[in-house]
């Protein structure tokens, strides 16, 4: 994690269901000779770097301030390259590839012995996934190599869902930021370990619980994605993990109740001056204004929403740019509602309670 030389960061803006070849082109150039290329995921934007390149893998972790003892997502452009960095594919992880790649599902699996052990931060597994996104996919097909990639953020920051997040971090510390827009799902891959049986889910994410049970009966879900808490739960994943500068709580509630916590806590804390940011479902929203309307007149308060609250997949859109919109409105705390639990709304919880490093209060 030593620090690096500031670099020249271009960036390509392509549109993001046909990205000019030529940008393309460019940018898989750029990878395939060890250089560092953010590139838009149908998750979130990731920083890329050439796979079985130890050199060019370092440079992630250096740009990213990434502690290296927390292991990399290999990118492929297709299902059909997986035994180039699997040593072998469990049959559960067969199965999941069919149904969901290219997708938002990363598989662990045992590690091919071309795979450097940087990757894996010497685990003997490695994960792997295959984009959907367009731009992915055709950068992934024109490099011609496996793509090892976190989120393209800086260690312990909101992952980012759009170019502007990602220059706010890594500007000067990458060669080509690819910028095709705004990612659809906007939370991370879920991820699942094959390499035990059953498998299990070690990261909630894009696709839903319901959905990979429907493929794999017995998958069941590790400790650290429910809430228990640890220090360190999965190799690398630390609970302080997608967390904006201000401190964060979120109170778990039926919507009434969390609405009057909500208005109380911020009646309190600005009164004593704080500026507070309220991040919540429109209906919690709409609730709350009339209850805080003095504290907001005195610009005290900065509000994000995460859509109705019955919608899973529009809190996962909205939730990393809404936590760097709150830091960026100068909120010192922020006080959650979630959304559903249904759906994509089981990642943004277990996300909202990262940010919160664990602090979910009942109201
Ligand atoms: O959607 C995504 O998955 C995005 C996009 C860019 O593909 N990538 C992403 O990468 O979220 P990252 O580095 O932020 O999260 C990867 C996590 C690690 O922190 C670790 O918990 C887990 O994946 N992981 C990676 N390799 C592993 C391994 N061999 N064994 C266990 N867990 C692993
Ligand atoms: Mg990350």
């Amino acid at each position: 994690m030593s620090a690096m030389p500031p670099r020249a960061t271009l960036r390509l803006v392509v549109d993001a269901a046909s990205p000019d070849p030529s940008a393309i082109a460019r940018a898989a150039r750029v990878l395939a000779s060890g250089g560092l290329v953010v590139f838009p995921t149908e998750t979130v934007y990731g920083l890329g770097a050439h796979a079985l390149d130890a050199a060019a893998v370092a440079g992630i972790f250096a740009a990213k301030e990434r502690p290296t003892t927390d292991p990399l997502i290999v990118h492929l452009a297709s299902a059909a390259d997986l035994p180039r960095v699997a040593a072998s594919v469990p049959a559960p992880a067969a199965a999941l590839a069919a149904r969901f790649w290219p997708g938002p599902l990363t598989l662990i699996v045992p590690r091919h012995a071309d795979v450097p052990p940087e990757v894996t931060a010497g685990l003997p597994n490695v994960a792997v996934r295959v984009p959907a996104h367009p731009v992915a996919h055709a950068l992934l097909a024109a490099s011609g190599v496996p793509v090892a990639a976190p989120s393209a953020n800086r260690f312990s920051r909101p992952s980012p869902t759009t170019a502007a997040h990602v220059l706010a971090d890594l500007d000067t510390r990458v060669d080509i930021v690819l910028d095709a827009g705004p990612t659809d799902i906007g939370v991370e891959s879920t991820i699942v370990d094959c390499t035990v049986m059953p498998p299990l889910v070690r990261r909630a994410g894009g696709v839903p619980f319901d959905a990979l049970v429907a493929v794999v009966p017995d998958v069941t879900v590790a400790d650290e994605v429910v809430g228990v808490d640890r220090a360190q739960i999965a190799p690398g994943q630390l609970l302080r993990h997608y967390a904006p500068a201000a401190r964060v709580t979120v109170y778990d509630a039926a919507p009434a109740a969390g609405v009057a916590r909500l208005a109380r806590e911020v009646r309190q804390l600005t009164a004593r001056g704080l500026r507070v940011g309220v991040l919540a479902p429109d209906e919690a929203l709409t609730a709350l204004a009339p209850e805080i309307a003095a504290a907001a007149a005195a610009g005290r308060v900065v509000v994000a929403t995460l859509g109705p609250r019955d919608d899973g997949a529009a809190a996962a859109r909205a939730l990393f740019a809404a936590l760097r919109a709150l830091d960026a409105g100068g909120a010192e705390v922020i006080l959650a509602l979630g959304p559903t639990r249904a759906g994509l709304g089981a990642a943004v919880w277990d996300r909202l309670r990262r940010a919160a490093e664990g602090r979910i209060v009942p109201a």
